[in-house]
C-alpha cells in the first residue's frame, strides 16, 4: 500500500522526468570505452562523475574503489543498521563504437527521438544506474531525506571487458559490499511493457586462438600447395567443432549441464515470444541451433560455442597471393550450470590441439570466464520483486532467464549466499554493443518507480 511519503516521491519522479534524461545524457557523454587504451582517463572520468553525483546526494561515503584496471565507483546511504542493506551493481564502462558509420546521431552525444534516447551506453548499462541513483534523488528531495533502507551502491568499470579485477575488489572490500540482498540492473524486460524479472544468467568462457605455420607470409605461387596453409587449417577446425545437429563437439562440453526441468520448459513455452521480431532485431534470416531446444531455450538454458571474430592473410583493397604466416580467431562459450569455465578451457584446448591438421602450431589463451547464475526463486524476495515491478509497470511480472553473462552475479552470490535480483529495463532489440543503442524513455521512467517500490517494500519486509 502506498501512503503519503511514498506518493511524494513518486510526484518528485514525475515532474522531474525530463530533467532525469538531461542528467543521464551528461554522463552518456563521457565515452568510457573499457578496451579502448585511449580511453582510459575517460572511464576514470566516468567514475568520477558518478561518485561526484552521489556526494551530491547526501552519500554516506562515495569514491573511486581503485583497481589495477578502470576504477570502480561506490557509494553508500547508511539510514539505520536496523534496516536491511541492498548491495546495487551496474557498470559504467560501455563497448566500443564499431562501426562508427552506422550511428544515426553521434554515440556519444546521447539524442531523444520518438520516446528513445540514442547513444552508447544509454541502457548497458549507465541508464540502468541511473535508474537507481534517479530513485534514490527522490526518497533524498522529497522524501524522509534518504532511501528507506541501506543501500550501497558498486558500478564497475571493467564489466565489458571480462571483470579481471573483480575478485580482487571482492576481497579486498569485502566489509564494504556486504548486504542483505543484491540489485543488478543490466538486463532487458521480455518485450514492451512486459515487467520482466531475470532469474538466469549464463556463464562465460573467451579465448583468443592463434595458428602459426610459416615464419614469414609465402608467395602463394611458390609455396601454395606444398606448405600447410593456417587459415584453412583454422576453417577446418572451427568448422569441426559443431556436428550437423548443432552439438559442440569438444568431448566433455556437455558433461555437467543440468537437464531442464520440465516445469520451467513448459513456463518458457507459455511465455509470448515473438520469433519473427527476434530475427528481425538482428537481420536474420531464420533461427538456427542445437537440435531438440525451442529459441527461447537454446537461449537461455544451452551452452554454446561461437567464433566472435577471425583472420588471416590479406585483407586490404584488391589481391595479393599469398599463403599466410598465421591466422587468428576469438570463440567463446556461453556456459549453463553447472558448467566451469576453468574446466571447459582446459577441454576446448585440449580438443583444438588435437584437431589441428598437422604441420601448424595452437596457442590458445584464456582471456575471461565467469559462472552462471541460478535465482533461488522459492524466496519471498522474489515475490517482493515481481510485486514492484508489477506496481509501476501495471502488469504482471515474468520470469525470464538471460543468455548474456554478469559475472559479478554469480561471484557476489557465492561469496555472500544472498539473493541476487536481476531487475532490468532494457528491451530485447536495444542494439546493445551494437550501432544506435537506446534506452526507452518510459522503462527508464516506471524502472525509478519500480525501484522506489522495491526499496519500500524491501523496508516492509523487514518490518520496520
Ligand atoms: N548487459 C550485458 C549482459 C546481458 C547481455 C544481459 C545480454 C542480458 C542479455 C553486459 O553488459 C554484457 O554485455 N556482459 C558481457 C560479459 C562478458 C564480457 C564477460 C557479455 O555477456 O558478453
Ligand atoms: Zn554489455
Amino acid at each position: 500500500m502506498s501512503h503519503p511519503p511514498l506518493d511524494a516521491v513518486l510526484a518528485y519522479v514525475d515532474r522531474e522526468r525530463a530533467r532525469f534524461v538531461d542528467d543521464l545524457a551528461a554522463w552518456c557523454r563521457i565515452p568510457s570505452i573499457s578496451s579502448s587504451p585511449e580511453h582510459v582517463g575517460e572511464v576514470r572520468r566516468s567514475a568520477e562523475h558518478l561518485v561526484e553525483r552521489c556526494r551530491e546526494l547526501g552519500a554516506d561515503d562515495a569514491r573511486l574503489l581503485e583497481t589495477p584496471g578502470h576504477p570502480a565507483a561506490f557509494a553508500e546511504w547508511r539510514v539505520d543498521p536496523r534496516l536491511p542493506t541492498a548491495l546495487v551493481y551496474g557498470h559504467h564502462d560501455v563497448q566500443p563504437i564499431d562501426p562508427p558509420e552506422q550511428w544515426l546521431s553521434p554515440p556519444f552525444e546521447p539524442t531523444v527521438r520518438d520516446g528513445r534516447l540514442y547513444g552508447r551506453g544509454v541502457v548497458d548499462d549507465k541508464g540502468q544506474v541511473y535508474i537507481h541513483t534517479k530513485a534514490i534523488e527522490a526518497f533524498v528531495k522529497a522524501g524522509a531525506g534518504k532511501p528507506p533502507v541501506n543501500v550501497k551502491l558498486i558500478v564497475e568499470g571493467e564489466e565489458e571487458v571480462g571483470s579481471a579485477n573483480l575478485d580482487g575488489i571482492l576481497h579486498e572490500h569485502d566489509e564494504l559490499l556486504r548486504a542483505d540482498y543484491v540489485v543488478v540492473s543490466d538486463t532487458a524486460m521480455f518485450g514492451r511493457g512486459i515487467p520482466s524479472l531475470c532469474v538466469g544468467l549464463r556463464g562465460i568462457a573467451y579465448w583468443d586462438v592463434k595458428i602459426a605455420a610459416l615464419a614469414l607470409d609465402g608467395h602463394s605461387g611458390s609455396y601454395g600447395g606444398a606448405v600447410p596453409n593456417p587459415a584453412t587449417a583454422l576453417a577446418s577446425m572451427i568448422a569441426k567443432l559443431h556436428d550437423e545437429r548443432g552439438h559442440v563437439t569438444v568431448p566433455g562440453f556437455y558433461d555437467r549441464v543440468r537437464a531442464l526441468p520440465e516445469d520451467e520448459r513448459r513456463a518458457i513455452a507459455a511465455l509470448p515470444f515473438d520469433e519473427p521480431a527476434f530475427l528481425a532485431s538482428v537481420g536474420a534470416a531464420r533461427v538456427v541451433g542445437e537440435h531438440g531446444y525451442s529459441t527461447l531455450e537454446r537461449l537461455w538454458t544451452r551452452p554454446t560455442l561461437e567464433v566472435n571474430g577471425l583472420s588471416s592473410g590479406w585483407q586490404g583493397p584488391g589481391s595479393k597471393t599469398i599463403v599466410p604466416a598465421t591466422a587468428s580467431a576469438k570463440l567463446s562459450a556461453r556456459l549453463v550450470p553447472d558448467q566451469d569455465p576453468e574446466e571447459i578451457s582446459r577441454l576446448f584446448e585440449t580438443h583444438l590441439k588435437r584437431i589441428a591438421p598437422p604441420g601448424v602450431k595452437v596457442e590458445v589463451t584464456f582471456l575471461h570466464g565467469g559462472r552462471p547464475y541460478l535465482a533461488p526463486t522459492e524466496l519471498p524476495v522474489y515475490d517482493l520483486a515481481k510485486r514492484a515491478f508489477s506496481r509501476a509497470f501495471g502488469k504482471p511480472t515474468v520470469f525470464i532467464r538471460e543468455g548474456g553473462s554478469i559475472p559479478f552475479v554469480r561471484t557476489i552470490a557465492d561469496r555472500t549466499g544472498k539473493p541476487c535480483l536481476l531487475m532490468g529495463f532494457g528491451q530485447p532489440d536495444e542494439n546493445a554493443h551494437a550501432p544506435n543503442e537506446w534506452l526507452d524513455l518510459e522503462n527508464f521512467h516506471l524502472g525509478i518507480k519500480s525501484v522506489i517500490y522495491l526499496y519500500d517494500e524491501l523496508r516492509a519486509l523487514s518490518g520496520r
